[in-house]
């Protein structure tokens, strides 16, 4: 039996903060140094199958548009090179579709009818004639065993705290701190031993309130945010994990 200092620790140890659509961060020591785990996002392609082919791309929606990295068009080129770029066109904003390589092999923004390469690159402006557009803002990516990481530079995607919030019998209600970004939805995953793959989880938004909640609603803001779990084991890692939505998907 843990003792309650041992507990705090080894959940403490094991909380991670990440994103995903059933992803999450894990094992950290693979990523380059100076890369700060907090601005890291791991995608599985298992989770959006058109990146499991060359040339397939896909939007997601992460959190609120206007901020950067809240949309992306990720597209996987060849060689198993992955490209991340903003789905924010750069002429007046409009959201981009992703990378249809069947028909037009670009990225258009049906907007004023701009065109980029999948990697972002400008290569017809807008309609209206607007000068001094530019390409769409590549995010750094890498690629290993089905997983396409990306930093996102402004993230700051981490658990802050985590402590007992109260203790009943051998049940424990552990508080989970993390930075919220706005416009952005949250599960928690609980797995026992970083190897079985985790399950969602439910959870109370409050400290008294029943642990109920499957996804949190959309955050209203960029502050911290503490979400709560029950459980009676003695060990194990809980994650919070940012939920990515697909918006557009497309086969190569
Ligand atoms: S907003 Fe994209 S071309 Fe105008």
């Amino acid at each position: 039996m843990l003792s309650r200092r041992e507990w705090v620790k080894t959940f403490a140890l094991g909380c991670i903060a990440s994103v995903g659509s059933g992803a999450r961060s894990t094992v950290l020591a693979d990523i380059s140094p100076g890369v700060n785990v907090a601005n890291v996002i791991d995608l599985k392609t298992a989770d959006f199958p058109v990146l499991q082919s060359t040339y397939g791309s896909v939007r997601v929606g992460l959190f609120n548009e206007n901020l950067p990295g809240g949309k992306m068009v990720v597209t996987r080129g060849p060689g198993d090179v992955f490209y991340a770029v903003s789905a924010v066109c750069t002429h007046s904003a409009t959201i981009v579709d992703a990378y249809l390589h069947g028909d037009t092999q670009l990225i258009i923004c049906y907007g004023h009818d701009s065109h980029y390469a999948m990697d972002g690159t400008l290569l017809k402006a807008n309609d209206e004639g607007t000068a001094n557009q530019g390409n769409l803002p590549k995010y750094n990516t890498s690629y290993a065993n089905g997983v396409v990481r990306i930093e996102l530079p402004s993230l700051n995607f981490k658990l802050n705290t985590v402590f007992i919030q109260s203790e009943v019998g051998n049940s424990k209600r552990l508080a989970l701190n993390y930075n919220q970004r706005l416009g952005a939805r949250y599960k928690v995953r609980y797995t026992p031993d970083l190897i079985t793959p985790p399950v969602a989880v439910n959870f109370a938004l409050t400290a008294g309130g029943v642990a109920n909640q499957t996804q949190t609603a959309v955050a209203t803001s960029n502050n911290a945010r503490t979400l709560y779990v029950d459980s009676t084991q003695s060990r194990g890692f809980y994650f919070i994990e940012m939920v990515v939505e697909t918006e557009v998907a497309y086969s190569p």
